[in-house]
């Protein structure tokens, strides 16, 4: 059994092979702002977007994060429910990353990790990117929902009037952090726009 205090666990941010590199990036750069530990694992095709979307590769996210975990390592702590965590994000989530999870596979530390979060009952936060969606992609996304995955699509909204391809960003980092509860100053609630009397 864990001796690690929930206020100490990680959350765990594992970060795959979809569009969104940028919000795993302002999610880790917010949570390095926090006590908060982070265990970061990110996949090949993840670094693969990265490099593409930001010009970084896997290792420069290090700096962000407490444990770097090799996403072929299924010996990992945290692939173990003994663990204490105190969430999981799959951010972004590839389409194949969440076929395997919804489906049970676990044959990278990514997935297992998911599985180990599901079975465990802890949340966990998956955040994929498509368009248009495959009805095996609407069928994968109800499944794992079903299974008590909280999916939160890289959709964001336009009534911000963002001025910028980053205020969009942040606002996404900002309602995974929000899932967990975790304060911060990413985006601002709506608030109607209405004329003063
Ligand atoms: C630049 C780039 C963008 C991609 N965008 C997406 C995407 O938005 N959604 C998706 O599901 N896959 C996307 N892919 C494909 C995945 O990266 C690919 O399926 C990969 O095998 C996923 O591996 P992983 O799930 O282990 O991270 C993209 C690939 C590249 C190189």
């Amino acid at each position: 059994m864990s001796t690690s205090s929930p206020d100490d666990a990680p959350l765990v941010v594992g970060v795959s092979g979809a569009s969104g590199a940028p919000i795993a990036v302002a999610l880790l750069q917010a949570l390095a702002k926090t006590e908060i530990p982070v265990a970061l694992i990110v996949s090949d095709g993840g670094e693969a977007v990265l490099r593409a979307e930001c010009d970084l590769y896997a290792r420069d996210l290090a700096q962000y994060a407490d444990q770097v975990y090799d996403d072929g390592d299924p010996a990992a702590r945290i692939a173990s429910g003994s663990t204490r965590t105190r969430g999981m994000v799959v951010v972004p989530c590839s389409g194949n990353t969440l076929a395997k999870i919804s489906h049970g596979f676990a044959d990278t530390l990514i997935t297992r990790a998911a599985q180990v979060h599901l079975k465990e009952r802890r949340p966990l936060v998956l955040v994929p990117r498509e368009t248009p969606l495959s009805t095996l992609m609407l069928r994968n996304l109800t499944l794992a929902s079903e299974a008590g995955a909280v999916v939160l699509f890289a959709a964001p909204p336009y009534y911000l009037k963002a001025e910028s391809v980053q205020g969009l960003v942040d606002y996404l980092a900002g309602k995974v952090l929000d899932v967990f509860s975790i304060p911060h100053q990413l985006y601002r609630g709506w608030k109607a726009d209405r004329p003063s009397a």
